[in-house]
C-alpha cells in the first residue's frame, strides 16, 4: 500500500471525526452539546444521563401523541350556511286508508273474490294470527291483483297542485306500494325520472308544495261494517301519511311520516339540516347509494329494512310484504299467502265446517318469529354491512293547522277544484256530488237577497224561516266536504341550512407540532437538528467514498469487497489517541475540488 493513501485515510478519519464533533457542539440538541463541550467526566456522564432520560420521556411523550392519533376521534360542529340554494325535499303522501271504499264496491259487484274473502276470514279460525290475516297486509298478501286495483289513484284524488307557483300534475308524483299499511304512496320530486333537480330561493307556502287532495272516504253503505283490528295503533283513521325525506331515499311513510287529518289546511314549514360524516378511518361512512337497490340513496334505515328482507328469505323461504323487497326479490311469494285459499273456502264453506277448522300457514308463523326476533334483538345489525351515508339531508318540520275550507267559501272551491263550470262529469262521478248539489240548490234559491244586501233584505235573510230541510242539507255538505278534502302546504321556512359536521379532533397537523413540542421538550431537537444529523450523515457517507475512490488505479488491483475489508482492517492500525479534538483546531476546510481532494493544501494532521 503507498505511504500516501495511509496518509489519506489517516486525515479522512480524522475529518469525519471533526464532523462528529462539530455537530455536538453546536447542535442545537443542547444536551448533546453539553456532553461533547463537557472537559469533566462527571459533567459528561450527567449530562448523558439527562440525555438518556430525555430521550426516554420523550418516546414515551410520543407514543402517547401516536396512540391518540390513531383513535381518530372526531368532534362535531355546527354551523350556518347561507346564500346557497336549497334543495327541495322529496314529499311522499300515503292515504292512511288503504282501499277506497268506493272502488272496494265497485270491484265487489265485478268479481266475487273480494268478497269470499271477506267470508273467509270472518268465519275461518286463523289462531293467533287472526288480525294478522284480517288486516290490509293480509288483504293485499292473498289479493294481490285486487289489492292494486282497489288502492287510491292519485289522478282520482288530487285535486289541484302547484309548486312554486307552476301547476303539477298527477304524473309528477312516483308511486311507491306499501304492501303493509297504506298500498299506494306518491312521491313527489322522487328525481326518479328525468326532471331535474328542484332547488329553492325562496322560503314561505306561497312558494312551496300545495296540494289539495279528496281522500274518497264515502259513507259505508247501511249495514256494511268493517272488522275494527285493536292489534294496529295506525289503522282506521282517515287523513294522509305525509313523510318529508331527502330525493332519492326510499320512503318510508310509517316509521318517518306524520298524519294530516281532512278538513284542515296543514302547513308543514321546513328546515334543511345536514349531516356530514368523515369516512374512514373516522368512521364508517359511506358515499354509496343503497347497496341492495342502488335506485335509491343509501339511509342506514332502509339498509337495514332490505337486510331483514334478506334474513326471512333466508330464514322462510318467501318474503314479507312487512318490509321493502328489491326487483331480484319480486319473484319470491308472500309469507302470508295461504295458497288456493278459494279452493279451500270452497271446500269449508260446502263441507260447512269452518269454525272446526284451524287454518295454520307455517311460512306465516315463521314470518312473524323471525321479524319478532329481530325486533327485539338488534344483533343482526352487524352482518348487514350498511353504514351511515356521509352526506345526509333531514328536514326540520313545524306542522300547524288551520280550519278549511271556510263554509262561506266551500261552493266555490267545489267549483273550482272539481273544473264544474267547465264539465261536471267528475263531480257527478263522485259521492261529492251529494255536497255541491245541496250547496247548489240552497246557494240558488237564497242568492238573489244575498246579492242585493239592502237592509230591508239583510233584516229578512236573518229572520229567514229557513226551513231545517235545507239546514240539514247545508250541514250534510260540510260534513263531506270537511270529511275528504285537505289542504296541505309543504314549504322552506329557512334558506339557511344547518350543517352539522364532524372534524378530526386531532388531525396529522396537530399530531406534528405536539411532536415538534414534545421533541422541543424534552431533547431540545426540531427539524433543523435533524436536517444537522443527516447532514452528518451524509457527510460521512461522502467521506467514506472518498477513501475508496481515491486512487482508481488500484480500484482494478482490489474488489471492492477486498477494498471494504481494507478499509476496517486498517481502522486497528490507526491508534485512537492520535486525534484529540480538544487540540485540534478549528477544522479548516473539507471542500472537494472536482478531484475529490480537500482543497487544503496542508496536511491536516501538521501541527499549527
Ligand atoms: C311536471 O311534469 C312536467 C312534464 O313532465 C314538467 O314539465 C314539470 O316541470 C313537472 N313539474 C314539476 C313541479 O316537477
Ligand atoms: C367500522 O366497522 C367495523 C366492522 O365493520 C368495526 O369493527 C368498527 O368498529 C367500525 N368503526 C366505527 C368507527 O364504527
Ligand atoms: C322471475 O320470474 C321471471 C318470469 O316470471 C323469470 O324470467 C325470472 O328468471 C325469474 N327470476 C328469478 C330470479 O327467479
Ligand atoms: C259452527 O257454525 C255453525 C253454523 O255455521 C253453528 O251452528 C255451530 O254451532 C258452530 N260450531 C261451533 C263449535 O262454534
Ligand atoms: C251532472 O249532474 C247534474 C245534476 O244531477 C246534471 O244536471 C248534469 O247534467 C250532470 N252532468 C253530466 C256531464 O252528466
Ligand atoms: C233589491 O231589493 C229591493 C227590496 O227588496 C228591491 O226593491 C230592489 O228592486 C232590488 N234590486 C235589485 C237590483 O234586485
Amino acid at each position: 500500500m503507498p505511504p500516501n493513501d495511509t496518509h489519506a485515510r489517516k486525515k479522512n478519519r480524522k475529518s469525519a471525526m471533526a464532523i462528529v464533533q462539530e455537530l455536538g457542539s453546536e447542535s442545537n440538541a443542547h444536551g448533546l452539546a453539553k456532553i461533547a463541550m463537557s472537559r469533566k467526566t462527571k459533567r459528561k456522564v450527567m449530562w448523558s444521563l439527562l440525555v438518556i432520560i430525555g430521550f426516554t420521556a420523550a418516546a414515551i411523550h410520543l407514543s402517547f401523541l401516536v396512540i391518540k392519533y390513531l383513535q381518530y376521534n372526531v368532534v362535531e360542529v355546527s354551523e350556518m350556511k347561507d346564500g346557497m340554494p336549497v334543495e327541495f325535499p322529496s314529499v311522499t303522501i300515503c292515504n292512511t286508508q288503504a282501499l277506497s271504499l268506493t272502488k272496494l264496491k265497485d270491484r265487489m259487484n265485478e268479481t266475487p273474490d273480494i268478497n269470499n274473502w271477506f267470508q273467509f276470514i270472518s268465519n275461518a279460525n286463523f289462531g293467533e294470527h287472526f288480525s294478522r290475516v284480517e288486516s290490509v297486509q293480509g288483504f293485499y298478501e292473498n289479493l294481490f291483483q285486487e289489492a292494486k286495483n282497489v288502492g287510491h289513484e292519485i289522478k282520482d284524488t288530487l285535486l289541484h297542485c302547484r309548486f312554486n307557483q307552476r301547476p303539477c300534475h298527477p304524473h309528477n308524483f312516483t308511486r311507491y306500494f306499501n304492501g303493509k299499511n297504506y298500498y299506494n304512496c306518491y312521491t313527489f320530486n322522487s328525481k326518479q325520472g328525468d326532471h331535474d333537480m328542484q332547488y329553492m330561493h325562496t322560503t314561505g307556502p306561497q312558494h312551496g308544495l300545495s296540494i289539495v287532495m279528496a281522500l274518497d272516504n264515502d259513507d259505508p253503505p247501511l249495514g256494511a261494517y268493517g272488522l275494527y283490528n285493536q292489534e294496529s295503533n295506525i289503522e282506521h283513521t282517515a287523513g294522509l301519511r305525509v313523510q318529508v325525506h331527502a330525493p332519492q331515499t326510499m320512503p318510508s311513510p310509517m316509521d318517518h311520516g306524520f298524519d294530516i287529518p281532512p278538513g284542515y289546511s296543514s302547513s308543514v314549514g321546513l328546515k334543511a339540516v345536514m349531516n356530514s360524516r368523515k369516512p374512514y378511518p373516522y368512521g364508517n361512512c359511506t358515499y354509496d347509494r343503497l347497496k341492495r337497490y342502488p335506485k335509491y340513496r343509501n339511509t342506514i334505515f332502509s339498509c337495514f329494512q332490505l337486510c331483514k328482507q334478506e334474513i326471512v328469505i333466508r330464514e322462510c323461504q318467501c318474503r314479507t310484504s312487512g318490509l321493502p323487497s328489491t326487483p331480484e326479490q319480486k319473484n319470491l311469494s308472500y309469507c302470508g299467502t295461504f295458497h288456493h285459499w278459494q279452493n279451500l273456502f270452497q271446500q269449508l264453506s260446502k263441507s260447512g265446517s269452518f269454525n272446526r277448522t284451524h287454518l295454520y300457514n307455517q311460512k306465516l308463523d315463521c314470518e312473524v318469529k323471525v321479524l319478532h326476533r329481530l325486533s327485539n334483538d338488534r344483533s343482526y345489525e352487524v352482518g348487514c354491512g350498511c353504514f351511515q351515508p356521509c352526506q345526509e339531508t333531514s328536514y326540520q318540520k313545524s306542522i300547524s293547522l288551520s280550519y278549511w275550507p271556510l263554509e262561506f267559501n266551500q261552493y266555490n272551491a267545489l267549483q273550482t277544484f272539481y273544473g264544474i263550470l267547465e264539465d261536471s262529469n267528475r263531480i257527478n262521478n263522485s259521492f261529492m256530488s251529494e255536497a255541491y248539489y245541496n250547496l247548489h240548490e240552497i246557494i240558488k234559491k237564497y242568492e238573489p237577497l244575498a246579492q242585493n244586501m239592502t237592509g230591508e233584505n239583510a233584516e229578512q235573510l236573518l229572520h229567514a224561516d229557513i226551513p231545517m230541510d235545507e239546514r240539514r242539507k247545508q250541514a250534510r255538505a260540510t260534513q263531506l266536504i270537511h270529511q275528504n278534502l285537505l289542504r296541505l302546504n309543504v314549504y322552506l321556512e329557512d334558506l339557511s341550512v344547518i350543517e352539522f359536521k364532524q372534524m378530526a379532533d386531532y388531525d396529522i397537523a396537530d399530531l406534528l407540532s405536539d411532536i415538534g413540542g414534545t421533541l422541543g421538550l424534552w431533547m431540545g431537537i426540531s427539524i433543523l437538528t435533524i436536517m444537522e444529523l443527516v447532514e452528518l450523515a451524509i457527510r460521512l457517507v461522502a467521506i467514506l467514498f472518498k477513501s475508496e475512490n481515491r486512487y482508481p488505479d488500484h480500484m482494478d488491483d482490489h474488489s471492492s469487497a477486498n477494498g471494504i475489508l481494507e478499509h476496517s482492517t486498517e481502522r486497528a492500525i490507526y491508534p485512537q489517541d492520535t486525534y484529540d479534538p480538544y487540540t485540534q483546531p478549528e477544522f479548516q476546510s473539507f471542500e472537494k475540488n472536482d478531484y475529490g481532494r480537500t482543497t487544503n493544501d496542508l496536511p491536516p494532521d501538521s501541527p499549527i
